[in-house]
């Protein structure tokens, strides 16, 4: 990758000499399939996000050309409040570092910082036809909630979701269930794209596959076993967040909601919270199934429950120190932000020059 081309002063000639390196920014990435993808910095991410979405990213870093970054633009699509953005940011910035995402490998970035996001979302708008946007569940369900309030930027936030993966030409994007339309539709953005203003031989924007995670889990309630994990529940106690304390995880625990049966087993539909829960144990003790479901097949609750929670709390324990020591040096992180802005805008900027000129737009002078 031919990455920065520019004019640096030489003290011993006093010239500019026009530097062109060839450099591997990160040590892992050549030639291996670059994903992107992102989480909303509301609230403090839960096991739900850690198990589902970043943990994976972080065991299958050295895989791919990795780019995680902070939806902060998608975090005002609902009424938001200004002053905790900037320190979810950092916080979540701070999770995905504790979580072990590696900067050698991985490009950590915010969305708002990366203007290229704004501005291919505007240009992707005029191409996008209204019901693909009025067909997504995600819209109708929010638009629900919010009554009178939905703002254009609820609908449009597929858009500017396409516009995320689109500008770093992502070869795959992890997401879950919840997210395969908002995938879906950037795929038939792109292909639109390509078809209107690229030829066929040529294409501008790749059109990425989802990646599909085979290891963790949808992880849910613990207040219901039958519905998501998640931030926007009002109960605090349907869910764990990273950092919550021992003794708040250990309530969560003792409180979550369980079955009459007695002894313990995996894929039972009749029980999702057993199902759920013995998840949790078996991801967090980084046990097999196989091992679970045979320690546990006797168990009843009262001897299950504990254990439960004993793992969870050795298991966020290191992230949680981590976080909070990198939370107690802003400047560190902000240079990490800094550099992965950098990183991002060199790839994004590429890709939405591509895309001013095939919509005909002149360079600026
Ligand atoms: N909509 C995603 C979510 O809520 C977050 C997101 C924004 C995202 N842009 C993205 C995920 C691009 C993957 C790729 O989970």
């Amino acid at each position: 990758m031919l990455l920065s081309i520019g004019m640096r002063p030489s003290p011993h000639l006093g010239l500019n000499y026009i530097l062109a390196v060839r450099v591997n920014v990160n040590h892992c990435v050549m030639d291996k399939p670059r994903i992107l993808s992102g989480v909303q910095p509301t609230g403090t991410p839960h096991l739900g996000n850690y198990l589902g979405a970043i943990r994976n990213w972080v065991i299958q870093q050295t895989q791919y050309d990795n780019y995680f970054f902070i939806a902060d633009l998608h975090a005002i699509t609902v009424p938001h409040d200004p002053t905790t953005l900037a320190e979810n940011t950092y916080r979540l910035a701070a999770l995905y570092l504790a979580c072990g995402l590696d900067l050698n490998c991985t490009t950590i970035f915010v969305q708002s910082h990366v203007s290229a996001h704004a501005e291919l979302a505007w240009l992707l708008n005029c191409i996008t036809p209204l019901n693909w946007l009025e067909r997504m569940i995600q819209f109708k369900e929010k638009a629900l909630k919010q009554g009178e309030n939905v703002s254009i930027g609820l609908l449009d936030y597929p858009v500017l979701q396409a516009a995320d993966i689109l500008l770093y030409q992502a070869d795959q994007v992890p997401v879950g269930e919840d997210q395969k339309q908002h995938l879906e539709l950037t795929r038939d953005i792109a292909a639109r794209f390509n078809f209107q203003y690229a030829s066929e031989e040529k294409p501008i924007l790749k059109v990425p596959e989802p990646l599909i995670q085979t290891e963790g889990a949808r992880i849910m309630s613990l207040t219901d076993g039958t519905r998501k994990m998640s931030k926007s529940d009002p109960s605090e106690l349907s869910r764990i967040n990273l950092l919550d304390s021992p003794d708040e995880i250990r309530k969560k625990i003792k409180r979550c909601k369980t079955d009459p049966v007695r002894g313990l087993a995996f894929d039972d539909p009749e029980r999702p919270e057993c199902q759920n829960l013995l998840t949790l144990y078996q991801l967090l003790s980084g046990q097999t199934k196989a091992a679970v479901a045979a320690d546990c097949a006797d168990m009843g609750w009262g001897q299950f429950k504990p254990l439960l929670a004993d793992t969870v709390v050795a298991a966020l324990a290191p992230i949680q120190s981590k976080c909070h020591e990198l939370m107690r040096d802003r400047t560190h992180l902000e240079n990490v932000l800094k550099t992965g802005r950098e990183q991002a805008a060199a790839i994004a900027n590429t890709t939405l020059a591509q895309v001013r000129h095939a919509l005909g737009y002149a360079p600026p002078r």
